[in-house]
Protein backbone atom coordinates (compact mmCIF):
# COMPACT_ATOMS: atom_id res chain seq x y z
CA UNK A 1 0.00 0.00 0.00
CA UNK A 2 1.31 3.72 -0.80
CA UNK A 3 2.69 4.88 2.59
CA UNK A 4 1.38 8.11 2.18
CA UNK A 5 -2.06 7.01 1.95
CA UNK A 6 -2.54 4.67 4.69
CA UNK A 7 -3.59 6.83 7.63
CA UNK A 8 -7.11 6.15 9.35
CA UNK A 9 -8.55 8.22 11.66
CA UNK A 10 -10.38 6.07 14.09
CA UNK A 11 -12.70 8.00 15.94
CA UNK A 12 -14.61 6.92 19.49
CA UNK A 13 -17.80 9.31 20.35
CA UNK A 14 -19.63 9.83 24.10
CA UNK A 15 -19.22 7.26 27.08
CA UNK A 16 -15.65 5.39 25.43
CA UNK A 17 -13.55 7.16 27.73
CA UNK A 18 -15.44 5.42 30.52
CA UNK A 19 -15.10 1.78 28.37
CA UNK A 20 -14.09 -0.26 31.40
CA UNK A 21 -17.28 0.48 33.25
CA UNK A 22 -19.62 -0.01 30.98
CA UNK A 23 -21.82 -3.26 30.79
CA UNK A 24 -19.11 -5.88 30.37
CA UNK A 25 -21.56 -8.32 29.00
CA UNK A 26 -22.49 -6.27 26.18
CA UNK A 27 -18.43 -4.19 25.64
CA UNK A 28 -16.31 -6.50 26.86
CA UNK A 29 -14.83 -4.96 30.01
CA UNK A 30 -11.57 -3.59 28.34
CA UNK A 31 -10.66 0.49 28.34
CA UNK A 32 -10.31 2.37 25.13
CA UNK A 33 -6.58 2.35 26.00
CA UNK A 34 -6.72 -1.53 25.64
CA UNK A 35 -8.71 -1.31 22.88
CA UNK A 36 -6.68 1.36 20.71
CA UNK A 37 -3.74 -0.72 21.25
CA UNK A 38 -5.30 -3.45 19.73
CA UNK A 39 -6.77 -1.67 16.62
CA UNK A 40 -3.25 -0.10 17.11
CA UNK A 41 -1.48 -3.57 16.42
CA UNK A 42 -4.38 -4.55 13.61
CA UNK A 43 -3.87 -1.58 11.90
CA UNK A 44 -0.16 -1.87 12.10
CA UNK A 45 -0.14 -5.10 10.36
CA UNK A 46 -2.62 -4.08 7.40
CA UNK A 47 0.23 -1.73 6.97
CA UNK A 48 -2.00 1.14 8.02
CA UNK A 49 -1.43 4.39 10.46
CA UNK A 50 -4.40 4.49 12.85
CA UNK A 51 -4.59 8.02 14.49
CA UNK A 52 -6.95 8.15 17.90
CA UNK A 53 -10.07 10.83 18.88
CA UNK A 54 -12.23 10.33 21.52
CA UNK A 55 -14.34 13.38 22.84
CA UNK A 56 -17.88 13.35 24.75
CA UNK A 57 -18.64 16.51 23.08
CA UNK A 58 -20.85 16.49 20.12
CA UNK A 59 -19.53 19.76 18.88
CA UNK A 60 -15.87 18.03 19.13
CA UNK A 61 -16.51 15.17 17.21
CA UNK A 62 -18.04 17.39 14.48
CA UNK A 63 -14.70 19.73 14.57
CA UNK A 64 -12.52 16.77 14.40
CA UNK A 65 -14.43 15.40 11.24
CA UNK A 66 -13.69 19.06 10.18
CA UNK A 67 -9.95 18.47 9.98
CA UNK A 68 -10.16 14.85 9.20
CA UNK A 69 -9.75 15.30 5.34
CA UNK A 70 -6.04 16.59 6.11
CA UNK A 71 -5.35 14.21 8.88
CA UNK A 72 -6.17 10.97 7.51
CA UNK A 73 -7.21 9.09 4.13
CA UNK A 74 -9.93 7.22 5.94
CA UNK A 75 -12.11 6.79 9.00
CA UNK A 76 -13.65 3.82 11.77
CA UNK A 77 -16.07 5.78 13.58
CA UNK A 78 -17.63 4.24 16.78
CA UNK A 79 -19.94 7.22 17.54
CA UNK A 80 -21.64 5.43 20.55
CA UNK A 81 -25.35 6.45 21.51
CA UNK A 82 -24.62 9.29 18.62
CA UNK A 83 -25.19 7.03 15.87
CA UNK A 84 -28.42 6.78 16.35
CA UNK A 85 -29.56 10.83 16.40
CA UNK A 86 -26.58 12.74 15.78
CA UNK A 87 -27.45 14.07 12.39
CA UNK A 88 -24.69 16.68 13.13
CA UNK A 89 -22.42 14.38 13.13
CA UNK A 90 -23.94 12.30 9.99
CA UNK A 91 -23.65 15.95 7.81
CA UNK A 92 -19.84 16.29 9.08
CA UNK A 93 -18.80 12.99 8.28
CA UNK A 94 -20.46 13.87 4.28
CA UNK A 95 -18.32 16.76 4.42
CA UNK A 96 -15.41 14.61 5.47
CA UNK A 97 -15.51 12.70 2.55
CA UNK A 98 -13.38 10.03 3.39
CA UNK A 99 -13.80 6.06 3.01
CA UNK A 100 -15.44 5.45 6.62
CA UNK A 101 -16.81 2.34 8.41
CA UNK A 102 -19.25 2.43 11.26
CA UNK A 103 -18.20 0.01 14.02
CA UNK A 104 -20.29 -1.14 17.13
CA UNK A 105 -18.88 -3.53 19.72
CA UNK A 106 -21.99 -4.68 20.47
CA UNK A 107 -25.00 -6.13 18.04
CA UNK A 108 -26.92 -2.65 17.92
CA UNK A 109 -29.65 -4.69 15.82
CA UNK A 110 -30.54 -7.01 18.30
CA UNK A 111 -30.78 -4.27 20.74
CA UNK A 112 -33.25 -1.65 21.59
CA UNK A 113 -35.44 -0.35 18.65
CA UNK A 114 -33.52 2.89 18.60
CA UNK A 115 -30.08 1.53 18.60
CA UNK A 116 -31.24 0.06 14.80
CA UNK A 117 -31.04 3.11 13.37
CA UNK A 118 -27.66 4.71 12.22
CA UNK A 119 -27.49 8.22 10.79
CA UNK A 120 -24.62 6.84 8.97
CA UNK A 121 -26.69 4.31 6.68
CA UNK A 122 -25.84 5.73 3.00
CA UNK A 123 -22.12 7.61 3.91
CA UNK A 124 -20.38 4.82 5.96
CA UNK A 125 -19.01 2.16 3.26
CA UNK A 126 -20.20 -0.65 5.70
CA UNK A 127 -21.50 -1.43 9.25
CA UNK A 128 -19.94 -4.08 11.47
CA UNK A 129 -21.64 -5.33 14.59
CA UNK A 130 -21.86 -7.43 17.07
CA UNK A 131 -18.03 -8.94 16.60
CA UNK A 132 -16.65 -7.13 19.88
CA UNK A 133 -13.07 -6.03 19.23
CA UNK A 134 -12.55 -7.72 16.71
CA UNK A 135 -14.90 -6.18 14.63
CA UNK A 136 -12.38 -2.94 14.55
CA UNK A 137 -10.14 -5.30 12.90
CA UNK A 138 -12.86 -6.58 10.14
CA UNK A 139 -13.02 -2.68 9.41
CA UNK A 140 -9.91 -1.70 9.16
CA UNK A 141 -9.29 -4.66 6.57
CA UNK A 142 -12.09 -3.28 4.98
CA UNK A 143 -10.76 0.18 4.84
CA UNK A 144 -7.03 -1.31 3.18
CA UNK A 145 -8.60 -3.17 0.62
CA UNK A 146 -10.93 0.42 -0.10
CA UNK A 147 -7.49 2.29 0.20
CA UNK A 148 -5.39 -0.32 -1.60
CA UNK A 149 -8.16 -0.36 -4.73
CA UNK A 150 -7.72 3.59 -4.54
CA UNK A 151 -3.44 2.99 -5.51
CA UNK A 152 -4.23 0.82 -8.77
C1 LIG B 1 -22.12 1.13 20.70
C2 LIG B 1 -23.61 0.84 20.53
C3 LIG B 1 -24.44 2.07 20.83
O1 LIG B 1 -25.82 1.78 20.68
C4 LIG B 1 -24.20 2.53 22.26
O2 LIG B 1 -24.93 3.71 22.53
C5 LIG B 1 -22.76 2.72 22.56
C6 LIG B 1 -21.82 1.71 22.08
C7 LIG B 1 -21.28 -0.13 20.54
O3 LIG B 1 -20.07 -0.02 20.30
O4 LIG B 1 -21.80 -1.24 20.67
O5 LIG B 1 -22.35 3.66 23.23
O6 LIG B 1 -21.73 2.06 19.71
Amino acid sequence: MNASHNRVAVLHGVNFDILERRDPAMYGGLSLYELEAKIQRWAHELGLEAIFFQTNAEGEFCEYLHRVPELADAALVNAGAWTHYSWAIADALAVAAVPTVEVHLSDVESRDDWRKLSVFDGLALAKVSGMGPDGYQKALGLLADELGAGER
